[in-house]
Protein backbone atom coordinates (compact mmCIF):
# COMPACT_ATOMS: atom_id res chain seq x y z
CA UNK A 1 0.00 0.00 0.00
CA UNK A 2 0.95 3.91 -0.53
CA UNK A 3 2.28 5.93 2.38
CA UNK A 4 -0.28 8.30 0.84
CA UNK A 5 -3.42 5.57 1.45
CA UNK A 6 -2.12 5.05 4.66
CA UNK A 7 -2.54 9.21 5.25
CA UNK A 8 -6.18 9.13 3.70
CA UNK A 9 -7.43 6.11 6.28
CA UNK A 10 -6.18 9.00 9.45
CA UNK A 11 -8.47 11.69 8.27
CA UNK A 12 -11.59 12.92 9.53
CA UNK A 13 -12.92 14.67 6.85
CA UNK A 14 -17.01 14.85 6.52
CA UNK A 15 -16.99 13.75 9.89
CA UNK A 16 -18.32 15.23 13.32
CA UNK A 17 -17.50 14.69 16.88
CA UNK A 18 -18.60 15.59 19.87
CA UNK A 19 -15.63 16.27 22.71
CA UNK A 20 -17.11 16.14 26.35
CA UNK A 21 -15.04 18.10 28.57
CA UNK A 22 -13.84 20.40 25.88
CA UNK A 23 -13.62 23.41 27.74
CA UNK A 24 -9.60 23.11 28.88
CA UNK A 25 -6.84 20.23 29.61
CA UNK A 26 -7.16 16.99 27.53
CA UNK A 27 -10.80 17.81 26.23
CA UNK A 28 -9.35 21.28 24.51
CA UNK A 29 -6.35 19.03 23.08
CA UNK A 30 -8.59 16.22 21.75
CA UNK A 31 -10.71 18.69 20.29
CA UNK A 32 -8.00 20.59 18.26
CA UNK A 33 -6.70 17.42 16.98
CA UNK A 34 -9.41 15.46 15.64
CA UNK A 35 -10.27 19.17 14.05
CA UNK A 36 -6.73 19.36 12.71
CA UNK A 37 -7.60 15.77 11.16
CA UNK A 38 -10.38 17.41 9.66
CA UNK A 39 -13.50 16.74 11.99
CA UNK A 40 -16.69 19.05 12.84
CA UNK A 41 -16.29 19.12 16.38
CA UNK A 42 -19.10 20.11 18.90
CA UNK A 43 -17.17 21.32 21.86
CA UNK A 44 -19.19 20.27 24.76
CA UNK A 45 -18.99 21.26 28.49
CA UNK A 46 -20.90 23.97 31.32
CA UNK A 47 -18.51 26.93 30.96
CA UNK A 48 -18.60 29.12 28.58
CA UNK A 49 -15.89 31.46 28.56
CA UNK A 50 -13.49 28.51 28.88
CA UNK A 51 -15.35 26.49 25.60
CA UNK A 52 -15.05 29.94 23.72
CA UNK A 53 -11.02 29.59 24.47
CA UNK A 54 -11.07 26.49 22.94
CA UNK A 55 -13.16 27.56 20.06
CA UNK A 56 -10.66 30.62 19.48
CA UNK A 57 -7.53 28.14 19.46
CA UNK A 58 -9.85 26.00 16.53
CA UNK A 59 -10.82 28.95 14.74
CA UNK A 60 -6.93 30.02 14.42
CA UNK A 61 -5.95 26.71 12.43
CA UNK A 62 -9.44 27.58 10.11
CA UNK A 63 -11.14 24.42 11.70
CA UNK A 64 -15.02 24.18 12.00
CA UNK A 65 -16.37 23.84 15.58
CA UNK A 66 -19.66 24.52 17.18
CA UNK A 67 -20.08 24.91 21.17
CA UNK A 68 -23.15 23.21 23.21
CA UNK A 69 -23.60 23.56 26.56
CA UNK A 70 -23.69 20.04 28.14
CA UNK A 71 -23.61 19.07 31.74
CA UNK A 72 -23.29 15.11 31.39
CA UNK A 73 -24.78 14.80 34.78
CA UNK A 74 -28.36 15.92 33.20
CA UNK A 75 -29.23 13.35 30.54
CA UNK A 76 -31.70 16.45 28.90
CA UNK A 77 -29.13 18.64 28.82
CA UNK A 78 -27.00 15.48 27.13
CA UNK A 79 -30.01 15.36 24.37
CA UNK A 80 -30.54 19.04 23.93
CA UNK A 81 -26.57 19.17 23.13
CA UNK A 82 -26.73 16.58 20.69
CA UNK A 83 -29.89 17.86 19.17
CA UNK A 84 -27.87 21.45 18.70
CA UNK A 85 -25.00 19.38 17.36
CA UNK A 86 -26.83 17.53 14.92
CA UNK A 87 -28.85 20.31 13.36
CA UNK A 88 -25.73 22.23 12.63
CA UNK A 89 -23.49 19.28 11.02
CA UNK A 90 -25.96 15.90 11.21
CA UNK A 91 -25.35 13.13 12.57
CA UNK A 92 -22.51 12.68 14.96
CA UNK A 93 -20.75 9.83 14.56
CA UNK A 94 -17.43 10.30 17.08
CA UNK A 95 -18.19 10.76 20.36
CA UNK A 96 -14.93 11.51 22.92
CA UNK A 97 -16.15 11.11 26.60
CA UNK A 98 -13.53 13.10 28.35
CA UNK A 99 -16.06 15.52 31.21
CA UNK A 100 -14.46 13.90 34.71
CA UNK A 101 -13.21 15.27 38.01
CA UNK A 102 -11.14 13.96 40.78
CA UNK A 103 -11.92 14.61 44.57
CA UNK A 104 -8.88 13.83 46.51
CA UNK A 105 -9.64 13.06 50.12
CA UNK A 106 -9.55 10.45 52.60
CA UNK A 107 -12.08 7.72 52.16
CA UNK A 108 -13.24 8.19 55.55
CA UNK A 109 -14.00 11.39 54.90
CA UNK A 110 -15.20 11.44 51.53
CA UNK A 111 -18.93 12.26 51.82
CA UNK A 112 -22.30 10.55 50.37
CA UNK A 113 -22.22 13.70 47.96
CA UNK A 114 -18.49 13.52 47.29
CA UNK A 115 -18.70 10.05 45.91
CA UNK A 116 -22.18 10.41 44.28
CA UNK A 117 -20.29 13.76 42.48
CA UNK A 118 -17.21 11.56 41.09
CA UNK A 119 -19.25 8.13 40.08
CA UNK A 120 -22.31 10.33 38.37
CA UNK A 121 -19.83 12.32 36.21
CA UNK A 122 -16.88 10.26 35.43
CA UNK A 123 -18.99 6.89 35.06
CA UNK A 124 -23.26 7.58 34.44
CA UNK A 125 -22.32 10.45 32.59
CA UNK A 126 -20.00 8.15 30.28
CA UNK A 127 -22.88 5.87 30.43
CA UNK A 128 -26.03 8.41 29.89
CA UNK A 129 -23.74 10.03 26.84
CA UNK A 130 -22.87 6.59 25.09
CA UNK A 131 -26.50 5.73 25.36
CA UNK A 132 -27.54 8.94 23.78
CA UNK A 133 -25.09 8.43 21.03
CA UNK A 134 -25.65 5.11 20.07
CA UNK A 135 -29.60 5.05 20.00
CA UNK A 136 -29.66 8.21 17.62
CA UNK A 137 -26.34 6.08 15.25
CA UNK A 138 -28.85 2.78 15.42
CA UNK A 139 -31.96 4.44 14.52
CA UNK A 140 -30.22 5.55 11.44
CA UNK A 141 -28.38 2.50 10.97
CA UNK A 142 -25.07 4.64 10.71
CA UNK A 143 -21.53 3.31 12.18
CA UNK A 144 -19.89 5.50 15.14
CA UNK A 145 -16.89 5.35 17.35
CA UNK A 146 -16.52 6.14 20.99
CA UNK A 147 -13.96 6.90 22.68
CA UNK A 148 -13.69 7.14 26.46
CA UNK A 149 -11.19 8.59 28.60
CA UNK A 150 -10.40 6.34 31.38
CA UNK A 151 -7.03 6.66 33.31
CA UNK A 152 -4.77 4.25 34.97
CA UNK A 153 -6.40 4.39 38.23
CA UNK A 154 -8.68 1.71 36.90
CA UNK A 155 -5.61 -0.27 37.00
CA UNK A 156 -3.37 0.82 40.12
CA UNK A 157 -4.25 2.20 43.34
CA UNK A 158 -2.80 6.20 42.63
CA UNK A 159 -2.05 7.40 46.19
CA UNK A 160 -4.11 6.88 49.51
CA UNK A 161 -6.84 9.56 48.27
CA UNK A 162 -8.69 8.58 45.57
CA UNK A 163 -11.00 6.11 46.00
CA UNK A 164 -14.06 7.54 44.37
CA UNK A 165 -11.96 8.39 41.32
CA UNK A 166 -10.23 5.09 40.96
CA UNK A 167 -13.20 2.88 41.40
CA UNK A 168 -15.10 5.40 39.02
CA UNK A 169 -12.34 5.12 35.97
CA UNK A 170 -12.10 1.08 36.43
CA UNK A 171 -16.00 1.00 36.19
CA UNK A 172 -15.09 3.04 32.84
CA UNK A 173 -12.73 0.71 31.52
CA UNK A 174 -14.71 -2.17 31.93
CA UNK A 175 -18.29 -0.39 30.88
CA UNK A 176 -15.99 0.47 27.36
CA UNK A 177 -15.44 -4.00 27.01
CA UNK A 178 -19.60 -4.23 28.36
CA UNK A 179 -20.96 -1.24 25.47
CA UNK A 180 -17.91 -2.73 23.26
CA UNK A 181 -19.67 -6.50 23.03
CA UNK A 182 -23.32 -4.86 23.02
CA UNK A 183 -22.59 -2.46 20.38
CA UNK A 184 -20.48 -4.49 17.78
CA UNK A 185 -23.38 -5.35 16.10
CA UNK A 186 -24.74 -1.98 15.29
CA UNK A 187 -21.10 -1.69 14.26
CA UNK A 188 -20.17 1.28 16.65
CA UNK A 189 -17.01 0.70 18.09
CA UNK A 190 -16.12 1.53 22.16
CA UNK A 191 -12.44 1.60 23.20
CA UNK A 192 -10.88 3.65 25.65
CA UNK A 193 -7.33 5.83 26.27
CA UNK A 194 -5.88 4.99 30.33
CA UNK A 195 -3.18 8.17 30.18
CA UNK A 196 -0.80 8.00 33.13
CA UNK A 197 -0.17 11.73 34.68
CA UNK A 198 -0.65 14.34 32.47
CA UNK A 199 -0.42 17.73 33.66
CA UNK A 200 -3.67 19.63 33.90
CA UNK A 201 -5.57 21.55 35.33
CA UNK A 202 -7.18 18.02 37.21
CA UNK A 203 -3.31 17.57 39.17
CA UNK A 204 -2.06 20.56 38.87
CA UNK A 205 -2.03 21.44 42.49
CA UNK A 206 -0.86 17.68 43.56
CA UNK A 207 2.09 17.98 41.20
CA UNK A 208 3.63 21.41 42.94
CA UNK A 209 3.52 19.51 46.27
CA UNK A 210 7.05 17.34 47.63
CA UNK A 211 4.60 14.53 47.56
CA UNK A 212 3.68 15.16 43.63
CA UNK A 213 7.35 15.71 42.63
CA UNK A 214 8.17 12.55 44.68
CA UNK A 215 5.50 10.58 42.64
CA UNK A 216 7.02 11.82 39.16
CA UNK A 217 9.90 9.82 40.24
CA UNK A 218 8.42 6.62 40.22
CA UNK A 219 7.29 6.93 36.88
CA UNK A 220 10.26 5.14 34.82
CA UNK A 221 9.74 7.97 32.05
CA UNK A 222 10.91 10.35 34.93
CA UNK A 223 8.18 12.90 33.60
CA UNK A 224 4.66 13.95 33.52
CA UNK A 225 2.54 13.59 30.19
CA UNK A 226 1.87 16.19 27.69
CA UNK A 227 -1.12 16.09 26.27
CA UNK A 228 -0.10 16.02 23.02
CA UNK A 229 1.60 12.53 23.67
CA UNK A 230 -2.32 11.17 23.43
CA UNK A 231 -2.61 12.40 19.94
CA UNK A 232 -1.73 8.74 18.35
CA UNK A 233 -4.09 6.80 20.39
CA UNK A 234 -7.00 9.15 20.05
CA UNK A 235 -6.35 8.98 16.63
CA UNK A 236 -6.06 5.35 16.10
CA UNK A 237 -9.21 5.12 17.65
CA UNK A 238 -11.34 7.73 15.94
CA UNK A 239 -9.97 6.94 12.58
CA UNK A 240 -10.24 3.90 10.10
CA UNK A 241 -6.61 3.05 11.40
CA UNK A 242 -8.36 1.25 13.92
CA UNK A 243 -10.93 -0.48 12.02
CA UNK A 244 -10.76 -3.89 13.75
CA UNK A 245 -10.59 -2.77 17.60
CA UNK A 246 -13.22 -2.57 19.76
CA UNK A 247 -13.14 -3.21 23.46
CA UNK A 248 -9.48 -2.45 23.91
CA UNK A 249 -8.21 -0.03 26.57
CA UNK A 250 -4.94 1.93 25.51
CA UNK A 251 -2.35 2.60 28.50
CA UNK A 252 0.01 6.11 27.53
CA UNK A 253 1.80 6.45 30.52
CA UNK A 254 5.42 6.70 30.36
CA UNK A 255 5.74 2.97 32.36
CA UNK A 256 3.84 3.67 34.84
CA UNK A 257 1.37 0.92 35.73
CA UNK A 258 4.73 -1.46 34.96
CA UNK A 259 6.99 0.16 37.34
N1 LIG B 1 -4.76 14.84 33.48
C1 LIG B 1 -4.45 13.60 33.76
O1 LIG B 1 -3.34 13.29 34.24
C2 LIG B 1 -5.43 12.51 33.51
C3 LIG B 1 -4.99 11.19 33.63
C4 LIG B 1 -5.88 10.16 33.40
C5 LIG B 1 -7.17 10.44 33.05
N2 LIG B 1 -7.59 11.72 32.94
C6 LIG B 1 -8.98 11.94 32.58
O2 LIG B 1 -9.04 12.80 31.46
C7 LIG B 1 -10.25 13.57 31.49
C8 LIG B 1 -9.91 15.04 31.35
O3 LIG B 1 -9.08 15.40 32.44
P1 LIG B 1 -8.29 16.78 32.48
O4 LIG B 1 -7.01 16.49 33.13
O5 LIG B 1 -8.33 17.46 31.17
O6 LIG B 1 -9.20 17.58 33.55
P2 LIG B 1 -9.60 19.12 33.66
O7 LIG B 1 -8.53 19.99 33.09
O8 LIG B 1 -10.01 19.32 35.07
O9 LIG B 1 -10.89 19.21 32.71
C9 LIG B 1 -12.05 18.50 33.03
C10 LIG B 1 -13.11 18.78 31.98
O10 LIG B 1 -14.30 18.07 32.35
C11 LIG B 1 -15.40 18.95 32.24
N3 LIG B 1 -16.47 18.58 33.17
C12 LIG B 1 -16.39 18.33 34.50
N4 LIG B 1 -17.62 18.07 34.99
C13 LIG B 1 -18.50 18.15 33.95
C14 LIG B 1 -19.89 18.00 33.82
N5 LIG B 1 -20.69 17.72 34.88
N6 LIG B 1 -20.45 18.14 32.59
C15 LIG B 1 -19.68 18.44 31.51
N7 LIG B 1 -18.35 18.61 31.58
C16 LIG B 1 -17.76 18.48 32.78
C17 LIG B 1 -14.83 20.33 32.55
O11 LIG B 1 -15.64 21.31 31.92
P3 LIG B 1 -16.62 22.38 32.64
O12 LIG B 1 -16.12 22.56 34.03
O13 LIG B 1 -16.51 23.57 31.75
O14 LIG B 1 -17.96 21.73 32.55
C18 LIG B 1 -13.46 20.25 31.89
O15 LIG B 1 -13.54 20.62 30.54
C19 LIG B 1 -10.94 13.21 32.80
O16 LIG B 1 -11.89 12.21 32.58
C20 LIG B 1 -9.79 12.66 33.65
O17 LIG B 1 -10.23 11.77 34.64
C21 LIG B 1 -6.75 12.77 33.16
Amino acid sequence: MHDSAILEKIKLNNKTAMITGASRGLGRRFSSVLSNMGANVVLAARNKDKLLETQEIIKQSNGECYIVDMDVNSEDSINNAFNKAEKKYGEVSILINNAGIAISKSSLKTSIEDWDSVMNTNLRGVFACSKVFANRLVAKQKAGKIVNISSIAAEIVLGEYLSSYCASKAAVSHLTRTLAFEYAKYNIQVNAIAPGYILTDLNKNFFDTKEGKKMIETIPQKRLGKPEELDGALLLLCSELGSFMTGSVIRVDGGHVIA
